[in-house]
């Protein structure tokens, strides 16, 4: 006989991500599936160079070592003007709290602020990653429906009267959609927020993303009660795993007990990397660098989706991040298209599993990660795939 898994376990959703990254990493296979950055516009060059400076510098010894358990406090000050200058959000380097990834944000949150059966009002669609790690503590979801431009106002405001904990959201070239939030929708977010006892949960992990500059101001420098998750796998290397929370005064203490308990301490090594490597590289210009290649990669993309395609699929035209959300008509099974397109050895990733209701018919496409020479003939084997399902 084995030991049972514990209730979180079972209330655990399954992983289809890793998943997804295995069965796209087989020889021949395309795919538009995954949230991985274009590996081409990795700066190795630029990591060797402050790796190096940090292990032949009197910060080597420091960073092999454990560290401050909220991390290393010359890249909470970088994070902290970049914040401010970028963003808008005014924030102390005391409030930011370096994590592995910004994933371990969403369990960190969910630990802190999650009892099974307490509210949590999400967009649906939302992330499917953060949906994952919440559902551990067995949250009552309320799914806010979310177009281009924002929220339903509407539907917040339903699931703000069942007393949730938190609203999760991603108001910059949202994760799986691209969708982002107009000025309107930032300001109405933050007054139907601020001030009812929940917390505002911001995901800001494409927020440096947008083609043209950021789209927004940042939600949390409207309310009270914010957290403002962030990270440098989509600009930098997801494979250092440095993210961050910035977290309302009164929430730093408990956070910090919370990742000790977790995981001690976020890896410091990497830290200091990319601390090193801020100082050593033009940070803006190599942003500017990846917004330019992921906005010819998206209109690339688009063109070929509109060769491709058949009459009746929709799709939008995102102002950043890595993905298109295809729409195919009302009725159209998604499951259906995947599983075609799979015979063609293309990967997709179905939109259902990113909603709490709906979305059968949707589907998550991410234009940065394939080669001009995997899009081609992605887009030939989805065109096909779909007049065949349709
Ligand atoms: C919207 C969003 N938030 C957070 C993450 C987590 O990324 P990381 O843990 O690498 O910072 C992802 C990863 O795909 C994402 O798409």
């Amino acid at each position: 006989m084995r030991p049972g898994f514990s209730r979180m376990a079972g209330s655990l959703m399954d992983s289809c991500i890793m998943e997804l990254i295995s069965v796209a990493s087989a020889p021949g296979m395309v795919s538009f599936a995954t949230g991985l950055p274009d590996r081409d516009l990795f700066d190795p060059e630029g990591i060797a160079e402050a790796a190096s400076d940090v292990l032949s510098s009197d910060e080597a010894r420091p960073s092999l070592q454990y560290g401050d358990a909220l991390g290393f406090m010359p890249l909470r000050e970088k994070i902290s003007r970049r914040l401010r200058r970028e963003a808008g959000l005014s924030v102390e380097p005391e409030r930011i709290v370096l994590t592995n990834g910004s994933q371990e944000c969403f369990d960190l949150l969910g630990k802190l602020f999650l009892d099974p059966g307490d509210g949590l009002a999400v967009e649906n669609p939302g992330y499917l990653g953060a949906l994952q790690s919440f559902s551990a503590y067995g949250p009552e979801y309320s799914g806010v429906d979310v177009g281009e431009g924002g929220p339903s106002m509407e539907g917040l405001r339903a699931a703000l009267s069942k007393k949730p904990k938190m609203f999760y959201c991603i108001p910059n070239h949202q994760n799986p959609t691209g969708y982002s939030y107009g000025d309107d929708a930032r300001k109405g977010v933050a007054d139907l927020v601020d001030g009812s006892g929940m917390l505002l949960v911001e995901d800001d992990a494409y927020g440096e993303l947008g083609h043209r500059g950021r789209a927004g101001k940042a939600i949390s420098s409207m309310v009270d009660d914010a957290v403002l998750t962030g990270s440098f796998s989509k600009v930098v290397s997801p494979g250092l795993r440095v993210g961050w929370m910035a977290l309302p005064e009164w929430a730093v203490p408990k956070a910090s007990a919370m990742l000790e308990a977790s995981c001690l301490q976020a890896g410091s090594f990497s830290q200091r990397v990319i601390d090193r490597f801020l100082e050593i590289r033009d940070y803006d210009a190599h942003l500017e660098r990846q917004r330019k290649a992921y906005l010819a990669k998206k209109d690339r993309f688009l063109g070929l989706l509109s060769e491709n395609m058949p009459p009746g699929v929709e799709w939008n035209d995102p102002s950043g991040g890595m993905f298109v959300w295809l729409r195919l008509p009302e009725g159209a099974d998604a499951d259906a298209l995947c599983k075609a397109a799979l015979r063609r050895k293309l990967v997709l990733m179905p939109g259902k599993p990113f909603h709490v209701r709906g979305g059968g018919n949707t589907i998550r496409l991410n234009y940065a990660t394939p080669s001009p020479s995997e899009t081609v003939c992605g887009m030939e084997a989805l065109g096909l795939a779909a007049r065949e399902i349709l």
